[in-house]
């Protein structure tokens, strides 16, 4: 249950404030709410690092992040509103006497009762001492306002890591007050499949197996992974990004409609689904690297990491008994594209004898979650002055025909603002992250199993690996996209 509260302060304390996160996404969030005059009117948001850093050092450096990401939307008058209510406090994640320190800065600042959100944008092997340190101090105590405990990915490692620390924060504090971060929730696009799929009439009666033939999810990023190789190799692509997002989408996309959409409500179906996956087989994975990703600094000479897989994986319910969902996701793509493509059947019955077969394509409609978001559906036409050829054309909505005057927002804009006000539909739960992992576990297991999956390799900038191609088209389908118009696709 959100806390309800009468202080009329909030206070964002972010834990590990001199990272990239901060002044890339957090802040540029939190001055985009204040212009949209959504932040509460009382608010303190407090950094909290190990450098020695001074209030305007502190500002300077988001100011940059605010102008880079705002671009010519950056207006100076609002940044000197909005600057003000930035502090720093300098601290070790470690240390009580530090934490300490904190609770008197706050305390001065706030001067009297006030909700709190914490954030930690740490490591993640400090997400248990700081936990700890607030608790020892009762700063997580609600009496004179809420607390509630934002964490960012990657949420463990593993099964038994992620378990742990669920265990460990639950002895601390309760569920209601942990905010676990997936910023593919917070996407406007991702928002709207639940709309999409609820809100209309007509597309609920298809979306099952009587009618789908399979489902296709695509997250494919153009950049490598940069500067991050020391913490991608400890990761790769499974714990990186199907863990958590591509898990997620799927259970939108997969998921029964929720008596309301309450948080719990949301999750609990989510979590039906989750644990319907089926168990996975070597044939239902396919791993590789791109080309020269072991020359990279902090990545091993003979890394084994994936930067690229494909899961296939099936719901075993009533709804999608026997439908195949292909998931892939990699680094050093051809295109940056995310997009759920269902495909339906074929019509039970061909009778445009003259209908060239190789141009027929099942009907497939495409969720472009990014960058050209919208909704795109094909499907079959005559191709005019022809005897019955067959082309497929395509109904297309895209948010900036539609929406022109409204931007859409960044994630991390919605997903603080909705831990301010205490709802937590689009964070995900101690089970459903559980249950993720524990998929993700067993597709390791058979990596790591002698006579496992070999890691493939692929160029840069194709679409991975043949083998991924040649494997869905075994199963007599091929990868879709349909929110890319690009030529060479
Ligand atoms: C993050 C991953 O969670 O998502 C990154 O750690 C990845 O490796 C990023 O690049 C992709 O997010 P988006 O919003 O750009 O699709």
């Amino acid at each position: 249950m959100p806390t309800q509260t009468s202080a009329s302060t909030t206070t964002i304390v972010i834990f590990g404030a001199t990272g990239d996160l901060t002044h890339r996404k957090l802040v540029p969030a939190l001055y985009n709410l204040m212009r949209k005059g959504r932040l509460p009117t009382h608010i303190n948001i407090v950094g909290y690092a190990r450098r020695e850093w001074s209030d305007d050092f502190f500002r300077e450096r988001l100011l940059g992040g605010v102008k880079e990401s705002l671009g010519d939307e950056f207006d100076a008058a609002e940044w000197e509103k909005f600057a003000p209510q930035l502090r720093y406090v300098r601290g070790d994640l470690n240390t009580r006497e530090d934490f300490e320190g904190l609770q008197k800065a706050l305390d001065e600042i706030e001067e009297g009762d006030a909700n709190r959100l914490y954030y930690l944008s740490t490591a993640p092997n400090f997400y248990e001492p700081v936990a700890e340190h607030l608790t020892a101090l009762d700063m997580f105590k609600e009496d004179e306002g809420y607390r509630r405990l934002v964490v960012e990915k990657p949420f463990g490692y593993d099964l038994g890591s992620a378990r742990a620390l669920n265990a460990s924060l639950h002895h601390l504090l309760d569920e209601h007050q942990i905010y676990r971060i997936d910023h593919y929730l917070g996407k406007e696009t991702v928002q709207n499949i639940l709309f999409f799929r609820f809100a209309n009439a007509i597309f609920e009666p298809i979306w099952n197996r009587n009618y789908v033939d399979s489902v296709q999810i695509t997250v494919a990023e153009m950049v490598d992974v940069e500067h991050r190789g020391g913490y991608y190799d400890g990761a790769g692509v499974l714990r990186d990004m199907f863990q958590n997002h591509l898990m997620q989408l799927l259970s939108l996309v997969a998921m029964e409609p929720p008596a309301s959409i309450s948080a719990d409500a949301l999750r609990d179906e989510k979590v039906k689904v989750l644990t319907s996956l089926r168990s996975v087989t070597n044939n239902d994975i396919v791993v590789a690297q791109y080309d020269g990703y072991r020359e990279t600094e902090g990545v091993a000479p003979d890394s084994q990491t994936p930067t690229y897989a494909m899961l296939k994986l099936f719901v075993d319910n009533w709804r999608w008994q026997g439908v195949p969902f292909y998931l892939r996701s990699g680094k050093a793509l051809k295109h940056k594209v995310t997009e759920i493509v269902i495909e339906f059947g074929r019509p039970p019955h061909r009778m445009f004898k003259r209908a060239r077969s190789k141009s027929f394509s099942p009907n497939a409609l495409s969720i472009c979650i990014q960058p050209d978001e919208g909704i795109h559906l094909s499907f079959e036409t005559k191709v005019p002055d022809t005897g019955g050829d067959l082309q497929s054309a395509n109904l297309e909505f895209h948010y900036k025909d539609s929406f022109s005057e409204t931007a859409i927002p960044e994630a991390y804009e919605r997903l603080l603002l909705d831990a301010m006000l205490g709802d937590a539909s689009l964070f995900t739960r101690s089970d459903e992250i559980e249950l993720s992992w524990s998929l993700i576990d067993s597709v390791f297991n058979h990596l790591n199993h002698a006579g496992g999956p070999e890691i493939l390799n692929y160029p840069r900038l194709t679409w991975g690996p043949a083998e991924a191609d040649a494997r869905i088209a075994r199963e007599g389908r091929s990868w879709r996209l349909g929110c890319l118009h690009v030529d060479d696709d």
